[in-house]
């Protein structure tokens, strides 16, 4: 007999977080890999800037626009049945009231269930009023590739005691103003545990640890075929399965039996 399988949900994410069970997210940026995505059972789907990267082959995420975002949720949504759809808002499209709310729309009325942005207490009047508007959002914290010419490069954030106490603050701020979901990228996993303690709302990891609410990889990444260097927080799932649905479900079950990522996969 086949179980029913549910349609995620926001407030399905914060039960999951309630209730211990780990949270397992994927990028995808068409309607293919979404339906494998999909029927590998993976809670939450991120239509993710790093198409920038992985798609259009640049060396960063700000030439991305909120057309090829809008391109590319349209595609992933129809190849979509259960999980929940996230879009990310891409470069300097939030950056005031107006552009904010046009962004989200578009992406929103592409198909996406919840937006994502990147950045803490500057973010934080944006979100509280796309909140209100009725569209859920998930912040960025940590490592946030649209700031990467500030930030001097893709590297670990948080390790020195005053930018760990401003990543606590954002991360409290943000669940304030209403953010239903947290990313946090590329930060010591004691102060990823840490946060995703203090916080109800769920804490989702890429190169953060295992202590968190629950995992998102670059689909390329599982797979094995990102350009470039590997980052440290990367597994190729590939490596030991024959085919691509055998390395999503491998990558699925090691989130959820929270044997991915090991020390390994995860920052000190
Ligand atoms: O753009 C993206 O794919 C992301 C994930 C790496 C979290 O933001």
């Amino acid at each position: 007999m086949t179980q029913e399988r549910s349609v995620r949900t926001v407030p399905a994410m914060s039960a999951m977080k309630a209730a211990g069970q780990p949270i397992t997210m994927l990028t995808a940026y068409d309607a293919s890999f979404a339906q494998l995505i999909d029927q590998a059972d993976v809670d939450c789907v991120l239509v993710g800037d790093s198409l920038g990267n992985v798609i259009q082959g640049r060396d960063s995420t700000l030439p991305v626009t909120i057309d090829d975002m809008v391109y590319h949720v349209e595609a992933v949504r129809r190849g979509l049945q259960h999980p929940l759809l996230i879009a990310d808002l891409p470069f300097m499209s939030y950056h005031d009231r107006t552009r904010a709310m046009a962004a989200a729309a578009a992406v929103m009325r592409a198909g996406a269930g919840m937006v994502k942005l990147e950045g803490g207490a500057v973010v934080v009047p944006i979100v509280a009023d796309l909140v209100a508007q009725g569209i859920p959002v998930c912040g960025h914290l940590g490592l946030t590739p649209q700031h990467v010419h500030r930030l001097g490069g893709y590297r670990v954030q948080g390790r020195d005691e005053a930018l760990a106490r401003t990543l606590q603050e954002d991360a409290r701020a943000l669940e304030a103003a209403g953010a239903g979901m947290l990313v946090l990228e590329c930060v010591p996993s004691d102060l990823a545990r840490g946060i995703a303690d203090e916080l109800r709302i769920p804490v989702i990891g890429i190169g953060a640890g295992v202590d968190v609410d629950g995992q998102v990889l670059v689909l390329y990444d599982v797979l094995g075929i990102s350009p470039g260097r590997r980052p440290r927080f990367v597994r190729d799932f590939m490596a030991g399965a024959g085919s691509i649905p055998e390395a999503l479900r491998a990558y699925v079950e090691a989130v959820r039996e929270r044997r991915f990522p090991d020390a390994d996969h995860s920052y000190a």
